[in-house]
């Protein structure tokens, strides 16, 4: 859909300011900026929708959106995972109402229409009397999203010519493997997902989780005062920002001197990941302390020790999360923790303990990072923000680490702007139409 020359010059000035290290204040809530992102963003690229694990079984299903479209993703009886919109094609009733759970069939709740999971439709009533061979049930299925999968997570995308998903991630798959396989059986979620819906942009919480280490020590300084953190303030700032150009995803990968490699995870699950990930991987990760990274658009992780006990050896558990803008200023949340699939119930216990404590809806650094989200999200809204911008100039002239053995765009320290403007690059080649 068309937007006024005027808006779309201000997105092409927009663009343009992002290699310079400036970005505008009002992107992060404004309605014109958030309708046109469903469209040149949301409908565009490849958004995450779940983790296999979420649906080991045949009939499992969840219900997830791209934009404004909810689909049922649901495992088929050939094992195969389906996304279908959940709309029934008669008179467009929504056709399965609960977030999760399991079913071989959808009926309709108005006129009785049956589709089996994989959108294929299988029974109408009055099909001889009523239809009289007018309706062939074949061009009536459910409408197919297209999907592909990566070590376990499942992506959707509206658009017929995106280009395939691996080329999407455009070699972040490196990093991926960090949460993804952890262990030879690679990972799963730990329980149904925390799911809330907050007042803050999705933009601020993608930057964030794409590597800002730079308000770690601020917005969390209690958590270094009380001994929760494996790191102090001042070594929290060291390690490397990686981004791929380009594509959008980022990556912070805080790293402690000293730090016994793959601290946190018992030893038999570090020995299980030198096995299985590639010596390049080793190196890297070995060594690293937090990372924390975002796939463009709708998607983040952080894995990080977290002493359950201050001042006690810390536990390494992963968050990961999906946003779903409903607004400008809106999100809807989902959070999960992530644990190897063959670790053991009491590792995979205490990961997840230090995950709620931490990360979950109500965990402590999740409400210091959204009490200022929020706040950020409130101003940036405000109408003398309308022509304020923001610095993104940190690390403007950091070149990149010719001895660091990952792909991407690599630079140190952690505390650098480097991935955000690749961040907003991309999200403005979207917004001008370039993807
Ligand atoms: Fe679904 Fe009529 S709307 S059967
Ligand atoms: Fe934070």
């Amino acid at each position: 859909r068309p937007i006024g020359s005027g808006a779309e010059a201000e997105l092409e000035r927009i663009r343009e300011g992002v290699p310079h290290g400036r970005f505008p204040a009002h992107v992060f809530n404004d309605q014109e900026i958030f309708d046109v992102e469903q469209e040149r963003v949301f409908a565009k690229a490849w958004c995450f929708l779940a983790h296999e694990s979420e649906i080991p079984n045949r009939g499992d299903y969840v219900t997830r959106y791209i934009a404004n479209n909810n689909l049922i993703v649901a495992r088929a009886e050939s094992g195969e995972i389906h996304a279908s919109l959940n709309m029934c094609r008669h008179r467009g009733n929504m056709m399965c109402k609960s977030e999760m759970g399991n079913a071989s069939h959808f009926r309709c709740s108005y006129h009785g229409w049956v589709y089996k999971n994989s959108g294929e439709l299988v029974g109408v009533p009055y099909m001889k009397e009523g239809y009289e061979g007018r309706l062939d049930k074949r061009d009536w299925g459910l409408i197919k999203v297209r999907t592909e999968t990566y070590a376990g997570l499942v992506f959707g995308t509206l658009d017929p010519n995106a280009p395939p998903l691996d080329e999407y991630l455009g070699g972040f798959q490196f990093y991926l493997d960090l949460y993804l396989k952890q262990g030879s059986s690679g990972s799963e979620v730990h329980g149904p997902p925390d799911h809330w819906v907050t007042e803050t942009d999705w933009k601020i919480a993608a930057e964030n989780f794409s590597g800002d280490g730079y308000h770690t020590p601020v917005a969390h300084q209690f958590g270094f005062n009380l001994g929760y953190f494996a790191s102090s303030g001042s070594t929290h700032s060291q390690g490397w920002a990686a981004s791929i150009p380009g594509r959008g995803h980022g990556i912070g990968l805080g790293h402690t001197p000293g730090f016994p490699p793959f601290a946190g995870f018992p030893e038999e699950l570090a020995d299980e990941m030198r096995r299985s990930l590639s010596p390049e991987q080793v190196e890297v990760f070995s060594q690293t302390r937090t990372a924390v990274g975002t796939v463009f658009p709708n998607l983040s992780f952080l894995m990080q020790p977290f002493s359950i006990v201050p001042g006690e050896a810390g536990v390494r558990f992963v968050t990961m999360r999906l946003y779903h803008p409903i607004g400008p200023g809106r999100t809807e949340m989902y959070s999960w923790c992530l644990v190897p699939k063959d670790a053991s119930e009491e590792y995979k216990r205490e990961a997840y303990r230090a995950y709620t404590l931490a990360f979950a809806q109500a965990g402590t650094f999740e409400q210091d990072d959204l009490e200022n989200w929020a706040r950020v999200t409130r101003s940036a809204g405000s109408n003398m923000a309308r022509d304020v911008e923001f610095p993104y100039v940190m690390g403007m002239d950091s070149v990149p680490d010719p001895d660091f053995p990952g792909p991407g765009h690599v630079v140190k320290p952690y505390v650098n702007d480097s991935n955000f403007r690749n961040l907003w690059s991309r999200w403005s080649d979207y917004m001008t139409g370039r993807e």
